[in-house]
């Protein structure tokens, strides 16, 4: 049986389809292209050595999803497909709701018609919002403190809901941390296409010479070294929790979240001195005001997923900055 992989050429998703097929899964990518290119199919090929099926669809088109569904014999989907800027949200609302709940929904309904009913979510620790303490377990309160963030929790609670009406549905919410890193081949990683947002992009730009200085967000805040403290996890870490949570949602029925993160913290500060010693470049950096919807600290607790999913995330910070270098290094001029 097949896969279904929406999203599949993206940093998760295309990191996610290796996993897959080293698992001797089939899979079948759909992708808009809109932040990515076809290039990674040819990427993922050349890692995995197997052809790999893409078609390009636009998901907010449901007649194109369930051409896929015609076309191939679907037992799954993992669904990363959806916009996930926090900062391009907040200044387009409606483009991130009509985009990821819109593109969902047709899924979801192309499913139903098809009786497909196993399905891998890509969430987001975001849906924690900023008022919990740490380490963060799956039965907190959830609160999104943005469009994106408020768009993967609309799309939990109507998975709830769908699950709730259908017991034979069995979908896994996927809340990751912060994912860093790239294939250890150094042929897949987190495409550079528009002004990053998240920090590891920025201190490969800084290191690679592209910009002169890391601005670090606040360096006042109440933690040993002033700086914000993440859950950073290697990105084939959290490919492998995908084809674990795949393995769960097969065998079970219900609605579960997990998260997918390494239960550890490290500081800004400290991701940027393991950065420089493991790879032997400086960074410089300037420390500028706090960032608007920054929340202090952001740890998993994911006792759920290694219980339930017997999965446990295994690279070091270490790993995640040299493979982030080596990717970086072999992309540099490619866009
Ligand atoms: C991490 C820390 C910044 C850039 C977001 C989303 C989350 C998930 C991961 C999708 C913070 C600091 C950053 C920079 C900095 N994405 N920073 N200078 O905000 O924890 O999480 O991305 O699921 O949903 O919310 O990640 O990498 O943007 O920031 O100092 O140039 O690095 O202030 O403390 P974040 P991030």
């Amino acid at each position: 049986m097949t896969i279904l992989v929406t999203g599949g050429l993206g940093f998760i998703g295309s990191h996610t389809v290796v996993e897959l097929i080293n698992q001797g899964h089939e899979c079948v990518i759909i992708d808009n292209l809109s932040k990515s290119t076809i290039d990674v199919v040819n990427r993922i090929e050349m890692v995995t050595h197997k052809k790999v099926s893409f078609i390009k669809v636009e998901m907010l088109d449901k007649t194109a999803i369930r051409k896929v569904f015609q076309q191939f014999s679907i037992s799954a989907v993992i669904h990363f497909a959806g916009y996930k800027s926090v900062g391009e949200s907040v200044k387009q609302p409606l483009l991130y709701y009509q985009n990821n709940l819109f593109s969902t929904l047709n899924l979801l309904d192309v499913m139903q018609e098809f009786a497909v009913k196993k399905l891998v979510f890509s969430s987001s620790a975001t849906v924690y919002g900023d008022t919990s303490i740490p380490p963060l377990t799956e039965n907190l309160p959830l609160s999104a403190p943005n469009p994106y963030g408020r768009s993967k929790l609309m799309l939990e609670e109507i998975l709830r809901d769908l699950v709730e009406a259908n017991t034979e549905w069995s979908v896994a919410l996927m809340r990751y941390f912060n994912p860093i890193g790239a294939h250890t081949s150094g042929l897949l990683g987190e495409m550079p296409y528009d002004t990053p947002n998240n920090l590891m992009p920025h201190v490969l730009k800084v290191a690679s010479g592209e910009s002169a200085k890391l601005q670090i967000f606040g360096g006042d805040y109440e933690t040993l070294d002033g700086s914000c403290i993440r859950d950073f996890i290697h990105i084939m870490d959290l490919a492998k929790g995908h084809v674990k949570a795949l393995q769960y949602v097969e065998q079970h029925t219900g609605c579960e979240a997990f998260n997918i993160g390494t239960g550890v913290g490290y500081s800004v500060l400290s991701l940027l001195r393991t950065f420089e010693i493991v790879t032997g470049e400086k960074v410089p950096y300037e420390i500028i005001n706090r960032r608007e919807g920054d929340i202090v600290i952001s740890i998993a607790d994911v006792q759920k997923a290694e219980n339930m999913l017997n999965w446990k995330a295994q690279y070091q910070l270490e790993d995640m900055c040299v493979d982030s270098w080596r990717w970086y290094q072999s992309i540099k001029g490619y866009v």
